[in-house]
């Protein structure tokens, strides 16, 4: 299956996995590279620049296929070091980067001028269409459905994707509830070339996360989610669970401010839920998508289905409906 984006990425099918923090490690970015997507290691997920580099070797002893790192910006009064993270990933010859958070002109100027390729990842037309112009390969374009921060404007992909398809004019991949084979003939037909997953990705035999959460996604629905922070105009979807529902029912108040919640909602207690497999320990991040969710799969195979799925509905289902 080739598209533009195929070409840009040298990779066999337009199928990415976004960047994930304490998932998005090398065991699953090697992975889904070897299943002919495209795997993303996350880079903050690495304590520090040289962790980075380490796990960008790691990867290497898993994969000859292409992989990528995504760098999350994000607002912070004591921000990560940037430029040193995109340093290691510049050094170590990584060729994609998938970037997603605010500001993104200066990464983006540094990466192009040392030939790394950069998949913008963001949530509204006007900002792909600033990405595009500071230079960007590529636009992921996320839906409301995502999870993760799907911004403010509460604009879905059925909406989403063919506005910004009718006015980016570089490679676009679509991104936010993407779980088969007939999300993404879907985002082909709203003018994507390619989908980014990561929900579906996190119920995969690789993901690095306790098999408990990945059950956790197979046994929720589409119905299974929270938005948290809209009151902070920094709204994330994540799966109901305890501590989403008191993280709301907290944010209701009148008076709430971001320290009410703020124990509640720290990394390290999400990442304890990831690694131990309680649920309720932390926020678990997951979209809409888990109500498309059955089973856990390896990624190869994760992927093939997307693919003879797609090819199928393609060549059989949508050509007969055109000869009717
Ligand atoms: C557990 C988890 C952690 C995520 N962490 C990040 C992150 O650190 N940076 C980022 O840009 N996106 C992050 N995302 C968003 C994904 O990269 C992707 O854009 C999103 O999951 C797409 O929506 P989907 O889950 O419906 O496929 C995360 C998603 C999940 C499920």
């Amino acid at each position: 299956m080739r598209t533009r984006f195929t070409d840009l990425m040298g990779i066999r099918y337009p199928i990415v996995q976004g960047g994930m923090m304490w998932v998005g490690r090398a065991e699953l970015a090697s992975a889904v590279s070897n299943a002919g997507g495209l795997g993303m290691i996350t880079a903050l997920t690495q304590p520090t620049p040289d962790d980075l580099r380490r796990e960008i070797d790691r990867c290497r002893t898993m994969t000859d296929m292409p992989f990528g790192v995504n760098l999350t910006i994000l607002p912070s009064v004591s921000p990560p070091p940037y430029a040193e993270y995109r340093k290691a990933i510049i050094d170590s010859g990584v060729k994609v980067v998938e970037t997603a958070g605010y500001k993104p002109q200066e990464h983006i100027d540094d990466f192009k001028g040392n030939g790394v390729k950069v998949i913008h990842k963001c949530t509204a037309v006007r900002h792909a269409l600033s990405a595009e112009r500071m230079g960007a390969d590529v636009i992921s374009i996320d839906g409301f459905e995502c999870a993760g921060h799907p911004g403010e404007d509460d604009i879905p992909g059925l909406i989403l994707i063919p506005a910004a398809a009718d006015k980016v004019k570089i490679p676009m991949i679509a991104s936010g509830g993407f779980g088969d084979g007939r999300g993404l003939v879907a985002a082909l037909a709203l003018g994507a070339e390619g989908i980014n997953m990561g929900t579906r990705f996190c119920a995969t035999a690789e993901a690095p996360i306790h098999p408990r959460i990945k059950q956790f996604l197979v046994d929720n629905d589409e119905r299974s989610t929270n938005l948290i922070f809209r009151k902070f105009n920094n709204t994330g979807r994540v799966a109901k669970n305890s501590v989403s529902d008191e993280v709301v029912s907290i944010s209701q108040r009148e008076d709430a401010v971001f320290e009410d919640i703020r124990p509640l909602v720290s990394g390290a207690k999400g990442r304890t839920s990831l690694e131990t497999g309680d649920i309720d320990a932390g926020l678990v991040w997951a979209g809409q998508v888990q109500g498309l969710i059955h089973d856990i799969p390896t990624c190869d195979a994760l992927i093939v289905r997307i693919i003879t799925e797609a090819q199928e509905i393609i060549k059989d289902r949508l050509a007969r409906l055109s000869r009717i």
